[in-house]
């Protein structure tokens, strides 16, 4: 058996939750492998509406084996607090959820560490999701962290205190405050909770369940666009966002990696700072947030929002090794006249389709292409074949623009709103 991957290949928040929920049925195991609370994953099925943070995605579904990987770090406040609305929705969470003793804490300090940093490069901070991850990421690549299975240590108080001491230090070098004794218990409390879950060492169990044929599914979360390494620098997340970040973060092999779904939105969004080519900063822009309810699941705060780019999806195409795209949320485009579309980027007077190194400094500038749009509203739409003739055409524009077929397109926000090619 491989492990399916799906992964977002924007600037995260494309619909992967909603997928993830979709596809599980299919699977024996969903696993998470990267990013912590930063991440807000929506799911909406029977009139619900739920946004899952650090727990994967197939939660909602029954006798499915939910992991956290490795590759993953958990702020056991956040995880409490989501382990507990779960509960109250009657889920089971004790039950279903195995979670790797090598993901790393997200500690209180970390949150405000974050906090401090942004402040400290003020005009030039990264709009993190301010819930602690490049602090955690920093330590655990620093190795100073603290994971999941070190609060089964005996001694683990003492550690605890002596990392928040070394943070203290950092904190005061920011001249920012530190934790109130209120915020340490509030930790402390979840981390009990936490302590109480099914630990497990990730990698060998995940191989075992291979070996005896159970299908899995890697959740990824945020986008190929915020990757690391290959995301705009320095305004990125702490993680590998991509497919190689499902093998470093859950313990499998790349031989292992079967199917790669790769989603993206009919268009773009950001949430935080950092070039976007295709931005749109007009009354468009504001539609598009209006109509496709463009705020962020954790934060809140307004996404960014502009034409689909083609350069960027190719990128993130060629990074993840997709096999399938999945398109989600062209029923907000329904009723523009004409939309755009990014096919090439124009970059000191030349035109290429590559993703400069420095987009920071110099952002390309996009050359368009015009499409028709369509005015028929789309999100009752039972198959493929109800859509109106011109987002027939977008969808295969795009098709034979990157060489993928787009195997689901999503026409809504709920379960069933979604639709195999
Ligand atoms: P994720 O982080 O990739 O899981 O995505 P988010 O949940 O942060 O953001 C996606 C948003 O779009 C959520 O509010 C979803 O409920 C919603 N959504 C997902 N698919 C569709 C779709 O096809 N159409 C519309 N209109 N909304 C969708
Ligand atoms: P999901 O999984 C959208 C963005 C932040 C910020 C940058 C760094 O829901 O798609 P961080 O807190 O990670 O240090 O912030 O990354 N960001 C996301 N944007 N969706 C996400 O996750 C994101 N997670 C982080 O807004 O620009
Ligand atoms: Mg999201």
């Amino acid at each position: 058996m491989k492990i399916d991957v799906l992964l977002g290949l924007q600037w995260g928040d494309e619909g992967k939750g909603k997928l993830i929920d979709v596809l599980a049925p299919k699977y024996d195991v969903i696993a998470r492998f990267q990013g912590g609370p930063n991440a807000g994953h929506t799911l909406e099925f029977d009139g619900i509406k739920h946004v899952l943070h650090t727990i994967p995605s197939g939660i909602f579904r029954e006798g499915k084996i939910n992991i956290i990987g490795n590759g993953v770090v958990i702020d056991p406040v956040t995880f409490k607090r989501e382990a507990d609305a779960l509960l109250k929705l009657g889920v089971d969470v004790k039950k279903r959820l195995w979670i790797s003793r090598k993901a790393h804490l997200i500690m209180p300090s970390h949150r405000l560490l974050d906090a401090a940093s942004e402040a400290a490069k003020g005009k030039t901070k990264i709009g993190s999701t301010l819930k602690g991850i490049g602090p955690a990421y920093m330590d655990k690549t620093g190795r100073n962290g603290l994971r999941v299975g070190d609060l089964e240590r005996t001694d683990f108080k003492e550690v605890f205190s002596a990392l928040l001491q070394k943070h203290a230090e950092l904190l005061r070098f920011y001249d920012y405050r530190n934790n109130t004794p209120e915020e340490l218990e509030e930790w402390l409390q979840g981390a009990e909770v936490l302590k109480q879950m099914t630990l497990i060492d990730g990698e060998y169990e995940i191989n075992e369940l291979l070996r005896s044929g159970k299908r899995i599914l890697a959740e990824g979360a945020q986008g190929s666009l915020l990757d690391i390494d290959f995301g705009s620098y320095p305004f990125v997340t702490s993680s590998s966002t991509i497919t190689a970040g499902a093998c470093t973060g859950l313990g499998i092999s790349p031989s292992q990696i079967g199917e790669v779904f790769g989603v993206f939105k009919a268009y773009c969004t950001r949430v935080g700072s950092g070039p976007f080519p295709t931005e749109l900063e007009d009354a468009t822009g504001e539609l598009l947030r209006k109509n496709g309810n463009e705020f962020g699941s954790t934060t809140g705060r307004a996404r960014r929002c502009g034409w689909l780019d083609l350069p960027a999806l190719k990128y993130s195409i060629m990074l993840n090794g997709v096999t399938q795209l999945m398109m989600m949320k062209p029923d907000v485009l329904s009723g523009m006249d004409e939309l755009k579309v990014c096919t090439a980027y124009n970059v000191h007077g030349k035109i290429t389709e590559r993703v400069p190194f420095d987009v920071v400094s110099n952002v390309p500038v996009p050359e368009y292409q015009v499409v028709k749009g369509w005015s028929e509203n789309i999100t009752a739409a039972k198959t493929v074949n109800d859509f109106p003739k011109q987002l027939t055409d977008y969808v295969q524009m795009i098709e034979k623009n990157v060489n993928v077929p787009i195997s689901i397109v999503s026409v809504g926000p709920d379960r069933t709103q979604t639709l195999m090619r």
